[in-house]
């Protein structure tokens, strides 16, 4: 362990958070210009020649998906790597599965069109806590069908948590508290495990980032990726309209000029809660957490910018062990973790885009434990993933009945569509949304389903559609 720097990450980490700078910080933000921003609605005329493009990049093998699955999953309580989480759909798939099955069928598509065999390397960032067990549950399903080969996992580094005073945690009497260094330690992982020189010998020149419990996560979007091809950008970032001040996503902003994400602990109430004259939230382009690198950037970052990376501080409550051997679970902050955040690159690009997609499409993450009125949990992921399904059917023409053969009406209440699966009273299965679900390998974003569903009445009390046809499910699916 390297003292020296550990003491100079403390120091410039603690001076970074200090009160002062953040209330300087929000007099600094100004809103992503207009000029840099793509929109799924706004830009509908030109989404079928970004997809196309994608699609191109990804027959010819340059496209990659890399994956952030190095966090602990704290707030979900679970002991194992969230990937491994089944959020309770029929096919009670985890999320390693879905995003595996999505890119299977997204090589499909792009070779379909392109008549030519292609590969979506899949990279796939773990910490000490989560590679063993990432690695052997991905060997024991057989990579979900994926070439091994293109499977690859590598680990980010870990950094010692620290008390108010600089002084490295016990967590045991011969064990220091060690925690992932954020998911930007990506930057270092990727130079020092040899993953920039394996793109480079795959000729990978475009890369989709991504975050691990997002259950609607278009895994290496192919319009994303064309759209930002097409602006010739090395660096992009999706983002839905954040419409709530208080919701727990970062905001995608300039700061001083230089675009950055603001994290949703980082802004203060009243920026959040800054409007435009229309209304809207002024700082509204929330981070999902997709991003596009170029090849060149993200080597440029890795080789030249990385050590540039401050670090941000998360005021913790970490376990210790005491003078006299105790360990102690505090029940107030009593230290720090020191992190990188995978956006800071941003203020590094050449040319930087956004693009701004649909939440009831693109954007359910999986983040806390099942609760009554809960948010971003096992439920609302499920939810919105079937609620998404529902719309596809729908839109290829077939029609929902209900246990009466009674035809439901085609268009999904409004709140189910803007925030799907809240305010819903989960107990009367009358006011529960339509039980839908349909496989990756079966459609990636709702193409190709009329030969299956059109003009045919579906149950809507159970409905798996995979690569074996169309399944009924006579019982209401996990007593939902
Ligand atoms: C993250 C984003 C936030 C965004 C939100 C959307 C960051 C720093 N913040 O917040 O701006 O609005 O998602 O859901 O990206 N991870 C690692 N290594 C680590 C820590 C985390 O790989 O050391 C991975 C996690 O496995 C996960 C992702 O990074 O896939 C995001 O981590 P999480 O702690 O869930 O981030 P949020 O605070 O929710």
């Amino acid at each position: 362990m390297d003292f020296k720097e550990i003491n100079g990450f403390f120091k410039s980490a603690m001076e970074v958070s200090s009160n002062s700078k953040h209330a300087k910080m929000d007099a600094r933000m100004e809103p992503v210009p207009r000029d840099v921003l793509g929109s799924v609605t706004r830009d509908q005329g030109s989404l079928g020649e970004w997809e196309a493009a994608g699609l191109l990049s990804i027959s010819q093998n340059k496209v990659a998906a890399l994956l952030l699955a190095g966090g602990q999953g704290t707030r979900l309580g679970v002991s194992y790597p969230k990937g491994m989480y089944d959020v309770g759909l029929p096919s009670h798939k985890t999320l390693f599965q879905i995003q595996a099955e999505r890119i299977l069928k997204l090589q499909e598509l792009a070779e379909k069109k392109h008549k030519t065999k292609c590969c979506i390397p899949w990279y796939i960032m773990t910490s000490g806590r989560t590679m063993e067990s990432t690695r052997n549950f991905f060997s024991r399903h057989n990579y979900f069908g994926l070439n091994q080969k293109s499977v690859v996992f590598f680990q980010q580094g870990m950094l010692p948590a620290m008390d108010y005073n600089g002084k490295i945690i016990l967590e045991n009497k011969g064990k220091l508290s060690m925690a992932p260094d954020g998911n930007g330690g990506l930057y270092r992982a990727l130079g020092g495990q040899g993953i920039l020189q394996d793109m480079q010998e795959r000729g990978i020149e475009c890369i989709h980032v991504y975050c691990v419990d997002n259950v609607l996560v278009k895994v290496a979007d192919p319009t994303f990726i064309g759209f930002c091809v097409e602006k010739g950008a090395d660096c992009g970032a999706k983002v839905v309209e954040k419409t709530n001040p208080t919701e727990a996503v970062g905001v995608v902003c300039k700061v001083d000029g230089l675009y950055q994400v603001v994290e949703y602990s980082e802004i203060t109430l009243t920026t959040a809660e800054k409007r435009s004259s229309d209304g809207r939230l002024m700082f509204n382009a929330g981070n999902v957490a997709n991003h596009f690198f170029s090849f060149s950037f993200l080597k440029d970052v890795v080789e030249k910018y990385e050590p540039k990376l401050q670090h941000h501080v998360a005021q913790k409550k970490i376990p210790y062990v005491d003078e006299t051997g105790q360990i102690i679970k505090p029940d107030k902050p009593n230290g720090i973790k020191m992190e990188k955040f995978v956006f800071d690159i941003f203020q590094f690009a050449n040319s930087f885009v956004v693009f701004e997609v649909l939440r009831e499409d693109e954007f359910s993450p999986l983040k806390n434990a099942d609760s009554q009125d809960g948010k971003d949990n096992p439920t609302t992921a499920r939810q919105a993933l079937m609620s998404l399904h529902h719309r596809w059917v729908l839109t290829a023409g077939g029609h929902f009945i209900d246990g009466n053969g009674t035809r439901l009406p085609a268009i999904p209440r409004d709140d189910e569509r803007v925030n799907p699966g809240v305010n819903r009273n989960l107990k009367d299965g009358t006011d529960l949304p339509i039980k839908c679900e349909i496989s990756p390998l079966v459609s990636y974003g709702g193409e190709g389903l009329e030969d299956l569903v059109k003009g045919q009445e579906l149950s809507a009390l159970g409905l798996i559609i995979d690569e074996r046809g169309v399944h009924q499910l006579a019982e209401n699916v996990n007593g939902l």
